[in-house]
């Protein structure tokens, strides 16, 4: 402890700032994601997560002069010098030289604390946006055109003040026709964003043309006064309308707004429209804004102080590197949820949904949420809990949705239908048979392990065990060899006889045993032992035909020592202390052959190709148990190079080469909880 404590200090000194390839604004959730992915944040519009422009602007004028803080318009305005940008994990700060003042810009989500449900700001569907100047004389301009409430830039818009209070002022806009839940589009088109500004003496807001609206200020006068109520309904890019406010800044006082989006609707769940879990605690989109603006100062504080402790722990454990990619992928892994009443009414705990994000954007797809669970492992189990809730519902039958929708596979389910429509008919499952069944077992095991560990942890599985035995027993039939099944790392092309999967097979007998074993009753006690005497034996035969000359594992059991993989589905045997894998011979073996492929950006997937994914590295790298965790670090320092200079202006990749520093595909995944894979090794938040 000593020792981490101080290379993490030494680490800390000699921190350079990493360059994001995409910083965070305002994420949210899948919808309420946007993101500024150029060096500057004046150099280019920010963006919605999968790329498209969402034309968000901000300047400020000192006296006389004006400059841009964020976007690229008007053109004719000069940028300010950024001096910083610091990403943190509920906060990005960036600092601006604007001519002789300092002025600092601060995106933050409130998503802390998500397991408890007393803490309501957890689920507020909101980012503030912090304004502060050291001297006198300073004004901030702020707009957004419609484009982050609709899929197609030219729908029709309409905006109003419907919501404003004596305390605040409220600029909505949403689509014209509200279809709640219409189409999968990565972006919503429906529901309705709100701009919202504590009311002051000196604000000005207007409904305005984008050039209308930045003109003016750019040219030192008052927004536009009244609002163009000829602009609606009228296409979002026509002139593109604007929510705009300006409001003048004292020296060292910082001053805030908000954006909150109400979509009314989170999710379809097989015929049952879900409502967002903020409607149990706020009647309507207004009673919400007033609880964000009352609730400013305690969520400041609150992130501000989580922020910085998340910051000192992960350097403490590994590094000030580790901190920059684990606090740069936070709001990546919570703005991929969304959480909702249940499918049993509100009196019921909230659900909780994950999207795969750029990966066809499926809804809560078990071999996604299985490279995120150490994140949730480490700082909210319970939250986890629930994103496996909607999925047991489906393979239950118990959906509501009738029974065209019932699932009779012996095998877990691959995920329940494309953001945010749960729809999957059985037959239209993308069928991985060990892989999903096998992170089914495995995940319970964890969170159930890290919420206590006893009969109770376990009691919400009661209806569900009938299946637990039937997919452990379908690996079971499935080991040693898993034949010709699909993998998790299927973009890569099949790989049959797959040694990988064929671990996760034999670790999630480990699971279901420890399930058991919690579950307590005699015969339970007695099962827990068949099932871990079977992952014992197929252990060996996993060692004798998957790891033959004591130097490395293969790929698969088909083809010769040349090939080998990344052993990520080892990690759960250490986590849940199975003892079925002999680290001290395996393990620490391939560690050692992982170490003498390094790429210059980390150390491919397999050997049949350079790339990689960063969330089953950190997986590998979480099970050195070295004294200087020279691989741990190998995974850290490469990925931390990879980010600082990627080409691929996204929200972070998980797939990447090696060799050159550019994508392989998939970004802003919540897989890089998986990033967090060490942590669950540590003390508990
Ligand atoms: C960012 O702004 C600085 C000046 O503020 C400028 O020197 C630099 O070229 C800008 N970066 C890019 C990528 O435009
Ligand atoms: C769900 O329905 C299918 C098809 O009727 C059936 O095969 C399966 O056993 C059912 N599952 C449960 C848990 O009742
Ligand atoms: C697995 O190992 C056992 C001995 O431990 C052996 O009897 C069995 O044939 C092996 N199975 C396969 C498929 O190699
Ligand atoms: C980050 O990348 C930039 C070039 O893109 C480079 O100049 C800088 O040295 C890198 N930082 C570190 C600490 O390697």
């Amino acid at each position: 402890m000593r020792l981490a404590l101080t290379l993490g200090l030494i680490w800390g000194a000699a921190a350079a700032p990493l360059r994001p390839p995409c910083v965070p604004l305002n994420v949210a959730s899948p919808y309420q994601s946007t993101w500024s992915c150029s060096d500057n944040l004046s150099d280019s519009f920010p963006v919605h997560w999968a790329g498209a422009t969402m034309g968000l602007t901000s300047m400020v004028s000192v006296g006389s002069d004006v400059y841009r803080l964020m976007g690229p318009d008007p053109s004719s305005v000069p940028a300010a010098t950024q001096t910083s940008v610091v990403v943190d994990a509920t906060t990005t700060t960036y600092a601006f030289s604007a001519g002789p003042a300092t002025v600092t810009l601060e995106f933050m989500t409130p998503s802390i604390d998500l397991d408890d449900d007393s803490a309501a700001y957890n689920s507020w569907p909101a980012s503030y946006l912090t304004y502060t100047a050291d001297s006198d004389d300073v004004r901030v301009y702020f707009d957004t055109p419609a484009q982050p409430v609709v899929a197609d830039d030219s729908a029709a818009v309409t905006a109003d003040r419907s919501l404003s209070t004596a305390a605040i002022t409220v600029l909505r806009s949403g689509a014209a026709e509200q279809n709640l839940v219409s189409g999968t589009d990565d972006r919503i088109s429906w529901g309705y964003q709100h701009v919202s500004f504590p009311a002051g003496a000196d604000l000005e807001t207007a409904l305005a043309s984008a050039d209308g609206a930045r003109g003016a200020f750019a040219a030192g006068e008052s927004l536009p006064a009244d609002d163009d109520e000829s602009l609606f309904p009228r296409p979002c890019n026509e002139d593109w309308p604007v929510l705009a406010g300006s409001f003048a800044l004292s020296p060292g006082e910082p001053a805030f707004l908000a954006l909150t989006l109400d979509q009314g609707v989170s999710m379809d769940y097989y015929g049952t429209q879900l409502k967002p879990y903020w409607t149990t605690n706020y009647g309507d989109a207004g009673a919400l804004i007033e609880a964000v603006h009352g609730g400013y100062e305690e969520v400041v504080a609150k992130t501000k102080a989580f922020d910085a402790k998340l910051r000192d722990r992960l350097s403490a454990v590994g590094g000030s590197k580790y901190a920059d990619l684990l606090s740069l992928v936070y709001r990546q892994v919570t703005g991929a949820l969304e959480k909702t009443v249940s499918l049993f009414g509100e009196a019921d705990e909230p659900w909780v949904f994950m999207k795969e994000i750029s990966s066809d954007g499926d809804v809560s797809t078990v071999d996604v949420i299985y490279p995120a669970v150490p994140m949730f492992y480490w700082l909210y189990p319970e939250t986890f809990r629930r994103t496996m809730v909607p999925i047991f519902n489906y393979a239950n039958n118990a959906t509501q949705g009738g029974d065209d929708y019932d699932y009779g596979r012996q095998f877990a389910p691959h995920h329940l239908g494309v953001w945010p429509v749960c729809e999957m008919l059985e037959r239209q499952q993308e069928d991985m048979p060990v892989e999903e069944s096998g992170n089914m077992l495995i995940l319970l095991a964890a969170v159930a392990q890290r919420q206590g560990g006893t009969k109770s942890e376990v009691a919400w599985l009661e209806p569900f065990f009938g299946f637990l035995k039937q997919w452990a027993d379908y690996n079971v039939a499935s080991l040693p060899d898993p034949g010709d099944q699909l993998c998790t790392d299927d973009f890569e092309g099949p790989s049959p006889h797959n040694i990988n999967l064929a671990a996760k097979g034999i670790v999630s007998l480990g699971a279901y045993a420890k399930l058991l074993a919690m579950r307590g009753g005699e015969q339970d006690l007695e099962d827990a032992k068949t099932y871990m005497g079977i992952a014992s034996d197929l252990v060996g035969n996993w060692t004798a035909d998957g790891f033959i000359d004591g130097d490395h594992s293969k790929l698969q059991y088909n083809l010769d020592s040349s090939t080998w993989s990344l052993k990520y589905n080892i990690l759960f045997d250490s986590v849940l202390d199975l003892g079925l894998f002999d680290f001290d011979t395996i393990i620490d073996a391939d560690l050692a052959f992982y170490a003498t492929n390094e790429n210059k950006y980390g150390v491919p997937l397999d050997s049949r190709a350079t790339f990689t994914k960063a969330d089953w590295e950190f997986w590998v790298g979480a099970m050195d148990r070295s004294e200087d965790k020279a691989v741990f670090q190998m995974f850290v320092d490469t990925l931390w190079d990879f980010a600082n200079e990627t080409t691929d202006r996204v929200p972070l990749t998980d797939w990447l080469d090696t060799v050159t520093p550019t994508m392989a595909g998939f970004q802003a995944r919540p897989v890089m909880g998986g990033l967090y894979a060490r942590m669950m090794f540590e003390d508990a938040w």
